[in-house]
């Protein structure tokens, strides 16, 4: 091929930097052919035992392979860190903006071409995703694919959804400590990401949804064969992008993001996607805002029926079409004529996309609910914002709500009194849990929806307002308001709440209130002290002193745009 490629300032080198670019590779068996310009592929692996849902990686690396060999291309497979959400304390979002370093310094600093994303796990993806977006070479992303369904005594579960109801019947005392633990084993049955809509799969579909992998690759389960034909042809086809020099941002563009947001909100996606899609938009340089995800999303109709928001997982919606049949029924609402890593626009990829069962991907004219999309709030009590997912509540009278606050400082305040017969709550209560954002925990945990006190749900009581300025897992439900920006921890308006105020919450009008006294409130900022711990060393304390309040994305302030993929500089 006669176009200059950024690799050939390492391996067509001649003389002595030459021969010290080309020698140690060679003995890992690489014949000199590879070096003859040929496009050299970067298969950026989150692979890791640690990270359960990534465990398989390896093997589709291999498949990947086997595609870029067949086009032309010479592959090189490395890992970056891996962040696995079941296991990581205190929670692997404080290692996504790490993650992302590794990424982009790793694909700058190497002779590199195109990138092969294989991401799984919640936070994997994104961190790659964004580090990527900095050096912003030709890239497609390679999801992992879901877990089979969880089976437990004849009844599909869900992972952590069913995780969430079973520790609720256990406290409530309908479920016995012995099933629980045998439904662990019938939950997690074959490799891949939790299958129920979380993150994972909310940011699978996103990145199909984005342009940014071949189409079709959201839904294939992760043990189902096809999924590693996926992998070939995406092998294959990143030669391609190579060659037609197609960077990240030419496909992920605000146009896309906005497909990305409306599909979000059909698909009833993770309240975390809104963190990760911030995060990336800023690293192409993507003007997109909070206020973005209320605009474009919220007013969009459940269309797929899936836990949590509905009753089926990832299996099902992969037999039903996927989401081309999705992005076919959102036709009137996004735009179908953005090119895509595919080559061609979501138009060509979709056409012939048909539904095989209605009951799990609902067309546009008999959606689940008619507005589905996440709702910023905003108010006194959030200032630059909070979000809702109205499709994950349980009780509707709550989207209208005034009521008493039940305060806890932090998460251990919560879990040390939550169960307390002498707390003073009941279902109209509103409980704020502070300190659980980017900063104050650091690291924003997914706490937000917080266990209901017992005594409540000994009464029956299935949902209560909960607001805090953490997350909660996208497998999570409940009328859980998240996000709270700025968080207690920075001095906000949230950080001075007090026992017994009261709380508006209007999600029809978009308010969060708290309805206190202008004076009262001056008095409180002025008295207020940060309790909670500031670090002094490693990179928790580079997290907390550059973390990005949560209406930004939560990116670290210095990460947010691009460096390019230049490097002038020899090291020898
Ligand atoms: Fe890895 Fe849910 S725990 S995707
Ligand atoms: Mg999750």
């Amino acid at each position: 091929m006669g176009k200059k490629l950024r690799s050939h300032d390492w391996f067509l080198r001649s003389g002595k930097m030459g021969f010290m670019y080309r020698t140690w590779l060679r003995n890992q068996g690489i014949p000199d052919h590879e070096f003859d310009g040929r496009p050299v592929i970067g298969i950026c692996n989150t692979w890791s035992e640690l990270t359960p849902c990534n465990a398989h990686f390896r093997e589709f690396a291999e498949y990947i392979k086997r595609g870029v060999y067949e086009a032309g291309g010479f592959p090189l497979e490395f890992p970056i860190m891996s962040m696995g959400e079941p296991l990581m304390k205190p929670t692997a979002m404080l290692f996504r903006n790490l993650a992302s370093m590794d990424a982009e310094e790793t694909i700058r600093a190497n002779p590199l071409d195109g990138i092969v994303i294989i991401g799984g796990c919640d936070k994997t993806t994104p961190s790659a995703l964004m580090g990527a977006a900095s050096v912003d070479l030709p890239t497609i992303v390679v999801s992992g694919g879901a877990m089979l369904n969880g089976k437990f005594r004849g009844k599909d579960i869900g992972s952590g959804t069913d995780i969430w109801k079973f520790s609720e019947e256990v406290r409530a005392g309908r479920m016995s400590e012995d099933d629980f633990r045998e439904a662990e084993g019938c939950m997690s049955r074959s490799c891949g990401h939790c299958m129920t809509m979380g993150t994972a799969s909310s940011m699978a579909i996103l990145v199909e949804a984005l342009g940014m992998s071949l189409s079709g690759n959201a839904a294939i389960p992760a043990p189902d064969s096809r999924r590693k034909v996926l992998c070939h042809e995406s092998g294959i086809r990143i030669v391609e992008m190579v060659k037609e020099d197609q960077k990240i941002s030419d496909i992920i563009t605000k146009e896309s993001m906005i497909n990305a947001i409306v599909v979000n909100a059909a698909v009833g996606g993770s309240t975390n996607i809104i963190l990760h899609l911030l995060a990336i938009a800023g690293r192409v340089g993507i003007d997109l805002k909070l206020d973005d995800f209320d605009k474009y999303g919220s007013h969009i109709p459940l269309l797929v029926n899936m836990m949590p928001s509905g009753k089926f997982l990832m299996e099902e919606f992969y037999y039903a079409g996927g989401l081309p049949v999705v992005l076919n029924e959102l036709k009137d609402h996004i735009n179908l004529d953005l090119i895509t890593a595919t080559g061609k626009t979501h138009r060509e990829n979709i056409s012939g996309a048909e539904c095989y069962n209605q009951e799990v991907i609902a067309p546009m004219d008999n959606p689940l609910i008619n507005n589905a999309g996440i709702v910023v709030l905003k108010g006194n009590l959030a200032e630059n914002g909070a979000v809702i997912k109205p499709s994950a509540v349980i009780d509707q009278r709550l989207l209208q709500h005034t009521g008493p606050a039940v305060v806890f400082e932090n998460i251990e305040d919560l879990h040390n009194r939550i169960d307390d017969l002498d707390l003073e709550i009941d279902e109209n209560s509103i409980i704020v849990l502070k300190n659980v954002g980017p900063k104050g925990f650091p690291g924003m945990p997914e706490v937000g929806n917080t266990p209901l006190p017992k005594k409540l749900l000994e009464k029956g009581i299935t949902d209560m307002i909960r607001i805090s300025d953490g997350r909660m897992s996208g497998t999570a439900y409940g009328s859980v308001i998240l996000h709270v920006s700025p968080e207690a921890a920075v001095g906000g308006t949230f950080g001075i709440v007090k026992e017994g105020d009261m709380i508006e919450v209007d999600v029809k009008n978009r308010k969060l209130e708290l309805l206190v006294s202008e004076e009262e409130l001056k008095e409180r900022k002025a008295n207020w002290k940060l309790k909670e711990k500031v670090y002094t060393r490693g990179y928790v304390s580079i997290y907390q002193e550059h973390v990005n309040q949560a209406h930004l994305g939560a990116d670290f302030d210095k990460l947010v745009g691009n460096s390019g993929k230049e490097v002038s500089r020899d090291g020898f």
